[in-house]
């Protein structure tokens, strides 16, 4: 299959760099080293985006704050997905009228999924015309471009060209973590779910080369990380569009096989994509964590078709079927969404049948939330909103309980896991994750730990953490 991804070459991204040059002079003729807040908003692509929004920032002479006020540059990276994201962007982007204000110099700038929707940008070109800069997730490769603009010439700057998307090497990256790190394998989504934004400012589905996934894990572990996730809107699909095509169980096999103790996750797993392949390597993999972070979505048959889920719910129980029969102890999550339009009551009610079924260990749950330009935006929507929330209090409560069950059977058990931080609670300061990533306070140990595989005893729990005590050195 012909290539048909646009991959940036090593000559642009060698401008973009110049460009943080320029711009780093600039910077240095000020009193004071300037510096630059950068708030991310949605999921673990948009973190893995802000790390290389920062990478450049860095090279263009930027320290980093978290306080507004104090930023000479502000960059908002936002989420679609529903429109309680979008109202909390959009608030936030109000109030910054008034720092801005005490800050006449200030640049401020829009970027991820909701600055790509044309009807954002275009609002924010006419009504928040205190915003510098706007623009979308598949030009960021040229922000050093948009800053040295903004710097040097005059005008706002607005780019959020409606193309597929490119592969961009060699940005580089200031990663927010010292323990756990995201690498993007792929990006872009094709499957254009009925009541979903991704496909429409993400671009298409377009995988990186193994070799250059391969080489930042490679460069992770010698850097000490201990925890490395996967991402791609559908990790399930990657390599398909490659030159040589290879499927993820492939390149999960060749991540596996990098020396070194670390963990390896993955999202999004898409169901209609999981195999049998793919278990089979997650059970041989000693280093491919026993999670599977699996959304279905629906438990109905007729809704799953209008969402244009493509599989059944009977398909998708046969998989995690397989799937318990190979690794009987894999933690499973999911994402749910409540209220689709034209869902009723009973057939919500096959949404619970599959939580009774499958025991998530954690869920993830949503009530549907209208996105302009898709399909299910123009759906027929009749059931109230209050019967919506009674529904998805149920969801809430059963999912609860089987959390709480699920987390109570750890007690008593000893299991290694990742010190990954200090936590808030006093009698338990420390925070690790199980292999199957869940939360554990924990007692005893010491600063040093943290970054370090730890043998835990659990001792007690809730429905939303476990609490343990370090058993060893
Ligand atoms: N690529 C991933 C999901 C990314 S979005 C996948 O296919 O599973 C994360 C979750 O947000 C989705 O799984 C879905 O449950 C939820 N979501 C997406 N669009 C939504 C909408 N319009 N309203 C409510 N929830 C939505
Ligand atoms: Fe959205 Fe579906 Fe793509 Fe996930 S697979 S990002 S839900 S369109
Ligand atoms: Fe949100 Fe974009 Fe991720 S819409 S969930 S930030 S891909």
């Amino acid at each position: 299959m012909e290539r048909n991804t646009t991959t940036i070459s090593r000559e642009d991204i060698a401008r973009q760099m110049d460009y943080c040059h320029a711009v780093a002079q600039l910077n240095a003729q000020r009193p004071q080293p300037p510096l630059a807040f950068v708030d991310t908003y949605g999921c673990q692509q948009n973190e893995a985006d802000s790390e290389r929004i920062r990478g450049y920032l860095q090279e263009m002479g930027y320290g980093f704050t978290q306080d507004e006020e104090q930023a000479d540059v502000i960059v908002i990276n936002t989420c679609a997905i529903r429109e309680h994201a979008e109202q909390r962007v959009l608030g936030n982007l109000g109030a910054l009228v008034h720092v801005k204000r005490r800050h006449p110099g200030q640049l401020i700038c829009l970027c991820g999924c909701m600055a790509q929707e044309a009807h954002v940008a275009q609002k924010v070109k006419e009504s928040y015309r205190h915003v510098d800069l706007v623009f979308g997730p598949q030009v960021l490769w040229r922000f050093p471009e948009f800053i040295h603009s903004l710097l040097t010439a005059r005008g706002r700057v607005f780019q959020t060209p409606d193309l597929p998307g490119s592969i961009a090497e060699g940005i580089p990256v200031v990663r927010q973590d010292k323990v756990k790190a995201w690498v993007s394998i792929m990006y872009g989504c094709n499957n254009f779910c009925s009541y979903c934004i991704v496909p429409y400012v993400r671009g298409r589905e377009r995988s990186r080369q193994p070799e250059d996934i391969l080489s930042e894990v490679r460069q992770l572990v010698e850097e000490g990380y201990k925890d490395i996730t996967l991402l791609g809107q559908n990790v399930n699909s990657y390599g398909k569009d490659l030159e040589n095509p290879m499927d993820f169980a492939d390149l999960l096999s060749q991540v596996n096989d990098i020396p070194g103790d670390f963990l390896i996750r993955f999202m999004t797993s898409h169901p209609k994509d999981a195999t049998q392949k793919l278990f089979e390597t997650m059970a041989r993999c000693e280093k491919v964590a026993p999670v599977l972070h699996l959304p279905f979505q629906a438990g109905n048959d007729r809704i799953l078709k209008v969402m244009n889920r493509r599989h059944t719910r009977e398909q998708y129980l046969e998989k995690i079927r397989a799937l318990k029969a190979l690794i009987p102890d894999i933690v499973l999550t999911s994402d749910v969404i409540v209220g689709f339009p034209g869902e009723t009551t009973e057939e919500f009610e096959d949404t619970l049948k599959v939580l009774e079924e499958v025991r998530y260990d954690a869920l993830f749950t949503f009530i549907y939330s209208p996105r302009v330009g898709t399909p299910a935006a123009k759906m027929d929507d009749p059931m109230p909103r209050e019967e919506k929330l009674r529904n998805f209090n149920r969801l809430v409560a059963l999912q609860d309980q089987i959390s709480e069950e699920k987390h109570a059977a750890y007690i008593g058990k000893t299991v290694r896991c990742l010190i990954d931080g200090q936590g808030d609670d006093a009698e338990y300061p420390f925070t690790a994750r199980t292999p199957g990533n869940r939360l554990v306070r924990v007692k005893g140990g010491t600063a040093d730990d943290v970054g370090q595989f730890r043998e835990i005893h659990i001792t007690g729990a809730n429905k939303w953490s476990l609490y343990g005590e370090m058993t060893e050195k």
